[in-house]
């Protein structure tokens, strides 16, 4: 099967836009920056990757007659909040588990940013006291199992969407989608940056980009600070997702990259680096970052720019993923 035989629901208003950071760029005064906005590129909550990732999953739950979402994530999970408002859109019921992912002090939390919009979707919110993995939880199987007993068809979404058969297949057609509109602009992104966590989006991008004529770089940055974790999962499921759109080859180990050096200790928590990037960005061009994600990405990509490790001559492609609304749980870290 090609990626082309699955089926899809468009939860996007179409692809994502691509623009240039040129003040971002001659800052840098080395590679040309572009970035990619699944920030922007859904009228549901905000959008963001998973919508994308759900794109494909969609339709087996609707094909499942299930009547009830039921995933997991941190307090101020993206993915929890997009899985609530796919539901919302769907009309169905969506239950989240919300696990103490983040060891952080902020009196809000718990209200702001993501999870208070999944509250005001009309979701089921679990708080949790578990901590951070990216792995399959037993709260998320407690969840499942409750809503069974109470009468409802759960479908189970892991964290990420990631764990999920065809978590791969919605950024593998974001590759494809980068072919076509580099076409259309008559340019070529040598290298890709992305962040990556429960590890579907950076491996559907691999599993995505290795079907193409031009080799480029997909430069994954971690930003779950468990980055064996995190590496394993990238490559099992860029495996997984090479097979099921056939790639016809086995993915091999360079095309697998994950670096680390900018998650800091923990994953949620931001390091000074990530901070410089999100003010960085925001100053430059008037793009916001997140603390959790893109401000980790961000920083690892301008250090590799700044240490010539991507070169002067290098078109980048910037995968902006979301996730600025969890900054209302950090807004002490920007008082001044
Ligand atoms: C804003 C944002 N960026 C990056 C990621 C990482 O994506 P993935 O979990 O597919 O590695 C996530 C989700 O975890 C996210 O919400």
């Amino acid at each position: 099967m090609s990626l082309a035989d699955f089926p899809r629901h468009p939860l996007t208003f179409g692809p994502s836009p691509v623009h240039p950071l040129p003040r971002l760029s001659s800052h840098l005064g080395g590679a040309q920056i572009w970035m990619k906005r699944e920030d922007v590129s859904s009228g549901l909550a905000y959008g963001g990757n998973k919508v994308r990732k759900l794109e494909y999953i969609v339709p087996d739950v609707i094909g499942s007659g299930a009547d009830t979402l039921v995933s997991i994530g941190g307090v101020q999970s993206n993915h929890t909040r997009q899985v609530a408002a796919v539901a919302a859109h769907l009309g169905l019921k969506a239950v989240l588990v919300q696990e103490a992912w983040v060891d952080w002090p902020d009196s809000v939390n718990d209200r702001v940013g993501n999870i208070m919009l999944s509250r005001i979707m009309g979701a089921e919110v679990r708080l949790d006291s578990s901590g951070f993995d990216i792995g399959i939880r037993d709260s998320w199987q407690r969840a499942l199992a409750d809503v069974e007993a109470r009468g409802g068809k759960p479908y189970g979404i892991p964290a990420g969407a990631s764990e999920h058969r065809l978590g791969g297949l919605g950024f593998a057609n974001w590759a494809y989608e980068v072919e076509q509109q580099e076409k259309e602009l008559g340019i070529f992104f040598d290298t890709i940056v992305v962040c990556t966590v429960t590890g579907s989006t950076h491996a559907g991008m691999i599993a995505g980009f290795a079907g193409q004529d031009r080799p480029r770089r997909v430069i994954g940055i971690d930003a779950s600070a468990t980055l064996e974790k995190t590496r394993d999962q990238v490559a099992r499921i860029a495996r997984h997702t090479a097979d099921l759109i056939d790639l016809g080859r086995d993915l091999r180990d360079d095309e697998i990259t994950v670096l680390e050096g900018w998650a800091g200790d923990y994953y949620g928590i931001p390091v000074e680096s990530t901070l410089d990037a999100i003010r960085l960005t925001g100053r430059l061009e008037g793009v916001i970052l997140d603390t959790v994600y893109e401000g980790k990405s961000m920083a690892g990509m301008i250090d590799l720019i700044a240490s010539g490790e991507i070169p002067r001559n290098s078109t980048v492609l910037y995968a902006h993923l979301g996730g600025q609304q969890a900054l209302n749980a950090y807004s002490a870290l920007f008082r001044e």
